[in-house]
């Protein structure tokens, strides 16, 4: 029999790579692309004062619009992150910025933060919720981080960061701001202790009755770096850090013929990098912040040695670009199977 699911995704792979992006979300958005079946109630998690049906998250930068986040959702992600979303409309970097290293397993993108801007992404996002529920409304059966950025120009992050946190922030089940994409000149150095903490008070003063609020970091920092970032946001009254967004690093077993592209890459040789960065800051952390992974995963083995690594939940997004929505039965499957091999009856045990 004809699996529509795999045909579209073997035909969207021989597509210039945004416009089959473009066709993934049209697709997802009408719910073309099929759904995902009720989870098994041994991956369901309890992190940041919700229930996670599952750990497998959407990582941002698929549906950076808001175009599709109930379809995302029932294809049976965990959880969906949208975004990055800027305040002001913005086109991004000029095309191709968008590549794909398919020997490697990997992408790389220099999108440069393309998003229809603030008041857009909340009109898109308005229809998803009951007009008069507030707080941390969830629009499907998946909670919704929303991740935000700033504009290439004329961008003031100390007033950008807080208005985006208060336009959001009654549509998000935890917020991200993103201070590691490596295509938007200067956002990196928000990252610095002293510039996090300024953030993260002037967020916490416009806004406290935000819901949970999430930092994510680049791997491309020095090991040492890690140690006083986290203090920070313990400190300033963060909920969680999501390591790692994209590397600039050029490992020297990429293959592909696009690997000298400029921009952040992603996939399997990311792996490694994310992988350790999760190590060094879980063993800081002592689960005082939640970790969200990101980097690499492909396999049920790789969630599994995330979640025992220290992380709470875990994101991805180049293998759901290679596999389409049959990664996540693949994943889960094999989350089961590995945990039922290790002896771990449910994810909630694993976390005491
Ligand atoms: C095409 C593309 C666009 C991305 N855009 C964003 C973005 O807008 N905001 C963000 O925080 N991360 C963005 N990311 C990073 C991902 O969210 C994720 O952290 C990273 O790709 C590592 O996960 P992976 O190896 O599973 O892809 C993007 C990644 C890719 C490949």
């Amino acid at each position: 029999m004809l699996d529509i699911g795999k045909t579209a995704t073997w035909l969207l792979r021989r597509l210039d790579p945004e416009t089959a992006h473009e066709l993934a979300i049209h697709s997802i958005a009408h719910g073309l692309a099929g759904r995902g079946r009720p989870d098994h109630s041994a991956l369901r998690t309890d992190v940041l004062g919700m229930s996670f049906p599952n750990p497998i998250g959407l990582a941002a930068g698929f549906d950076k619009n808001a175009r599709a986040v109930r379809g995302l959702a029932s294809l049976g992600f965990g959880f969906v992150e949208t975004g990055t979303v800027t305040p002001r409309p913005q086109s991004g970097n000029p095309r191709p910025r968008l590549f794909r290293l398919t020997e490697d397993r990997a992408i790389i993108n220099r999108m440069g933060f393309n998003s229809c801007g603030i008041d857009r992404f909340c009109q898109n996002l308005a229809p998803l919720f009951h007009p008069d529920r507030k707080g941390h409304v969830q629009p499907a059966s998946a909670p919704l981080g929303i991740n935000l950025g700033i504009n290439k120009t004329d961008a003031d992050p100390l007033v950008d960061y807080p208005a985006l946190v208060g336009r959001t922030k009654s549509y998000a089940s935890y917020i991200t701001i993103n201070l590691s994409s490596p295509n938007t000149p200067g956002l990196r150095d928000l990252q610095a202790a002293d510039m996090l903490g300024r953030l993260l008070e002037a967020i916490q003063t416009a806004h406290p009755d935000r819901p949970p609020l999430l930092v994510k970091l680049a791997p491309d920092l020095g090991d040492r770096a890690y140690a006083p970032i986290l203090q920070t946001a313990i400190d300033g009254g963060a909920d969680g850090l999501i390591l790692t967004n994209t590397t600039l690093a050029r490992p020297t077993s990429l293959r592909s013929p696009h690997k000298a592209e400029t921009g952040g890459l992603s996939g399997a040789p990311l792996a490694e990098r994310a992988r350790d960065v999760l190590g060094l800051v879980s063993q800081l952390n002592a689960r005082r912040l939640c970790l969200i992974s990101s980097g690499g995963i492909e396999t049920g083995r790789d969630v599994l040695d995330r979640l025992r690594m220290g992380a709470d939940l875990v994101q991805v997004y180049t293998a759901f670009i290679y596999e389409g929505p049959g990664l996540l039965t693949r994943l889960k499957q094999e989350l089961l199977q590995e945990m039922s091999r290790a002896g771990i009856r449910s994810l909630a045990t694993l976390r005491r």
